[in-house]
């Protein structure tokens, strides 16, 4: 076995030297740097949703679920890539195009913002129960009042954004809880954010999150979404947010 590594280490190490051969002497710098750094940045693709569309129902319709995912978030990163494209930027990571996006157009701002989001999302939805860790209840406890206290200012939130947008739990640069809203699909890492952090948990307040089910009464889609928070992934966010290993 110890053998077939070293062989391994050598062949590797001997396409390398003929990647970087080929590079000098057949192509452009740019293209020697876009096979280094290619995976990073655009063209960004869509995970998979980690359930079923149905699974979080009857919270979450099946429908919404379906639309949401295939056509809006979809079209977000069909959009973010396409603006980046012709943009010349194929090399930037997501999170360093949010942390400064003040200087990239609209288009980026609005789908960059739009497939960050959703894909966080995803993620922090679950049909399977699930609790917060120790350590972010006692955040919890101490820094926003208690679970009750968090939930119904986190709805608060939500439900007083005017017009399209998310309603955060996020992490400061404190290091404290702290709770936001972003317009339209904004997030705290964006650096034209009023209240920037780290998101760990996100609801998404646009109409087609939960029209078909809900109509105008956002107020009942906010108050059904708490029966089916991944609080696993949100801990995992926590701690991942707060420079502890996860
Ligand atoms: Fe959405």
């Amino acid at each position: 076995m110890a053998l077939s590594l070293v062989n391994l280490d050598k062949i590797k190490h001997m396409k390398l030297q003929h990647l970087l051969l080929g590079c000098f002497i057949g192509l452009a710098f740019t293209a020697c740097e876009t096979v280094a750094q290619q995976p990073t940045g655009a063209p960004f693709e869509q995970s998979d949703l980690p359930y079923a569309f149905n699974a979080l129902e009857p919270h979450i319709d099946a429908q919404t679920m379906e639309i949401h995912y295939t056509r809006h978030h979809k079209a977000y990163i069909n959009n973010l890539n396409k603006a980046l494209r012709e943009a010349g930027d194929t090399l930037t990571p997501l999170l360093d195009i949010m942390a400064r996006v003040s200087t990239y157009s609209t288009a980026v701002r609005n789908n960059g913002g739009g497939h960050y989001n959703h894909d966080l999302f995803w993620s922090v939805l679950s049909p399977d129960a699930s609790e917060p860790s120790e350590e972010l209840l006692t955040a919890i406890n101490e820094q926003l009042g208690g679970m009750d206290e968090m939930k119904s200012a986190l709805s608060k939130a939500g439900a007083t954004r005017f017009g399209s947008g998310w309603a955060w739990l996020i992490v400061n640069a404190e290091g404290k809880l702290a709770i936001t809203s972003t317009p339209n699909q904004d997030n705290p890492l964006m650096d034209v954010a009023e209240d920037r952090g780290t998101p760990i948990f996100g609801i998404d307040v646009w109409e087609h999150a939960y029209y078909l089910k809900y109509q105008n009464k956002r107020g009942d889609y906010l108050d059904a979404i708490w029966n089916v928070v991944n609080w696993e992934e949100v801990s995992r966010r926590y701690a991942e947010a707060m420079g502890a290993d996860s």
